[in-house]
């Protein structure tokens, strides 16, 4: 019996893992449980709810005002005594948060072996995104097992010593819940979405740290001018409920086609970007869900670690106004093309992951 445990503490951490999880349950030989740091709560909660899951343990972390370093403290905190009984034989993260390098940390310190989902993207630049850059660096550093998403995250890990033996590349799993959200019949949750009516739409989301204060308050003041520039279009933005994030964006952004609306569960926000003409975003999860859709991307980031569709699909905008103006207007009168096949995945991911897991288990077998 191969016990695992899977940990997560954000919105994309659970969006990723759920179809591992969903997977790995149908193996009679692998019994999987499921940690929350609830590093997030509401997002997180969510989320569970959308794909089902029941947690095993939830560490209930999340306070106002945390920096990363308290999460980080108490997740390894919090991680010794979820690992300690029942010991398992396999630690499962996610990407790039302080939940992933806390619960890797965690299990590292107590000689369990760590499986990452999602190894190997890098920037090149430790405040790019912060302190992302710096999480996955050490979680991938500290991995038995590494599961690459595309053939460029591959090459950084190979790259940076990582033997060959180590690395699976399994395509991105957001793929994998995303064909499986848009395979579905949808009647939005959300109150505000349904009167939509046939307006083009952009839609937007930002929640990055590194763009906290100035840098996020142009990127507001672009997206209001692009809103008085294209008077066809209708925004729609769910906003993340980080104060740091919510209060600049209700202050800002006050304009009658600029529909400010709560964060929407899976299924709610899968439905809206399939509507979307563009989106205009500096998340990571949505940059590799675009293309599945078709849709075309403008990154409000400096740089990206997904650089597999710039120019081609995706445009990097950068964060300072008139920049991304002009970005938005382009994309808006003449989108980039995306490329026809994702590169980021092929919806086959979890099915490579947990094949993967399982020839780990028997080849560590004495
Ligand atoms: C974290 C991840 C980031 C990921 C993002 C997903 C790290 C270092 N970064 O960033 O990679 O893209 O999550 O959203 O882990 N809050 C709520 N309710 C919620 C969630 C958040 O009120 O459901 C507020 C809280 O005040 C919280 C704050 O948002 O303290 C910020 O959350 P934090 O854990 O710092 O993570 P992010 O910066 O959002
Ligand atoms: N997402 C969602 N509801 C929203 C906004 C985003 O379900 O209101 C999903 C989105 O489809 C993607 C993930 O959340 O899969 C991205 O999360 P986020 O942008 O918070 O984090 P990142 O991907 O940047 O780490």
């Amino acid at each position: 019996m191969l016990r695992v445990l899977a940990v997560a503490g954000t919105r994309p951490e659970v969006i990723k893992l759920a179809p591992v999880l969903a997977r790995l349950r149908r193996e009679p030989g692998v019994r999987v449980r499921l940690c929350v740091t609830a590093q997030h709560r509401r997002l997180l909660d969510d989320m569970l709810k959308v794909f089902g899951l029941k947690p095993h343990a939830d560490l209930d972390l999340m306070r106002p005002r945390q920096t990363p370093a308290q999460v980080l403290r108490r997740t390894l905190r919090g991680m010794g005594r979820a690992l300690a009984r029942p010991r398992p034989d396999l630690v499962l993260v996610q990407g790039d948060t302080t939940t992933a390098l806390g619960a890797a940390l965690a299990a590292f310190r107590l000689g369990i072996p760590v499986a990452h989902v999602e190894a190997g993207l890098r920037t090149g630049d430790l405040d790019c995104p912060f302190p992302e850059e710096a999480n996955r660096i050490l979680i991938d550093r500290g991995s038995a097992l590494l599961f690459a998403p595309t053939p460029g995250a591959r090459r950084n890990l190979r790259r940076e010593g990582v033997p060959a033996d180590r690395i699976v590349m399994t395509g991105n799993t957001v793929v994998d819940a995303l064909r499986w959200a848009a395979s579905r019949p949808h009647r939005f949750r959300e109150p505000a979405l349904r009167g939509l009516g046939s307006a083009p739409l952009a839609v937007v989301t930002l929640h990055r740290r590194e763009s906290w204060g100035k840098p996020l308050a142009g990127i507001f003041r672009a997206i209001l001018e692009a809103a008085r520039l294209l008077p066809d279009l209708l925004w729609v933005y769910p906003v993340h409920p980080n104060p740091a994030v919510s209060l600049p964006a209700r202050r800002l952004l006050r304009h009658p086609r600029i529909l400010l609306v709560p964060p929407l569960d899976y299924l709610d926000f899968v439905h809206l970007l399939r509507r979307a003409r563009f989106i205009v975003t500096d998340s990571g999860g949505i940059q590799e869900e675009a293309p599945s859709l078709g849709k075309p991307v403008v990154v409000a980031r400096e740089k990206t670690e997904r650089p597999e569709t710039l120019g081609r699909g995706s445009l990097l905008a950068g964060v300072s106004r008139p920049a991304l103006v002009r970005a938005i207007l382009r994309c808006a009168r003449r989108p980039e093309r995306p490329r026809a096949v994702n590169p980021f995945g092929d919806g086959k991911a979890a099915e490579r992951i947990a094949r993967a897991l399982l020839r780990w288990a028997r080849e560590r077998r004495p």
